[in-house]
């Protein structure tokens, strides 16, 4: 093969390789779930960071405003709403997660008709423990911050 000739196969690979990266990262857009972290937090849990992103993806699909009357009646859009909503409220008793209804529900086991979210991702290991951190440091959720159905979001 003349030298001229591989020099061009070669810039065509890249150039190839190059457009292929490019449209595999178009194709990622801000509905990617975001990754779970692999532990827990140093110091206090910063709510938009590690809860938000939890609670839109596991429970926000069924306790939005719109879709709690089929769902115990539990909003978890804003922290007025989490704290009390619900059939039993309060769900979330700052300060307090072993009286929180929030964590005992995800606690029981699959078939229990009241264990949360019924489906197979069940929380557990570090999220749950970033729930319980969180609740225990007094369940702070800065007012601005309203949480919304999976689907309606557009950036994590
Ligand atoms: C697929 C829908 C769905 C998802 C997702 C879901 N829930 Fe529920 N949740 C329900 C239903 C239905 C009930 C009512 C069950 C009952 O009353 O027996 C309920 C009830 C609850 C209750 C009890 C409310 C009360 O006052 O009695 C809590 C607490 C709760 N869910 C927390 C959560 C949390 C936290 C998540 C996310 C980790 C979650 N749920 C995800 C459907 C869902």
């Amino acid at each position: 093969m003349k030298p001229t000739l591989r020099r061009s196969l070669y810039l065509l690979s890249a150039l190839l390789i190059v457009t292929g990266l490019l449209v595999f990262q178009s194709g990622a857009s801000a509905d990617d779930l975001p990754t779970w972290p692999t532990k827990v937090p140093a110091g206090r849990i910063d709510f938009r960071k590690s809860v938000r992103p939890l609670l839109i993806i596991n429970c926000l699909e069924c306790h939005n405003s719109e879709d709690a009357k089929d769902n115990g009646n539990l909003s978890l859009e804003t922290r007025k709403l989490a704290l009390t909503t619900g059939d039993r409220a309060p769900v979330i008793v700052p300060g307090r997660p072993d009286e929180s209804l929030l964590i005992s529900v995800l606690k029981l086991e699959g078939i229990h008709q009241e264990a949360m979210p019924p489906t197979p991702d069940k929380i557990w290991g570090v999220r749950m423990e970033i729930l319980r951190r969180w609740i225990t440091e007094g369940a702070n959720w800065p007012e601005s911050i309203r949480l919304v159905h999976p689907r309606e979001i557009t950036e994590w």
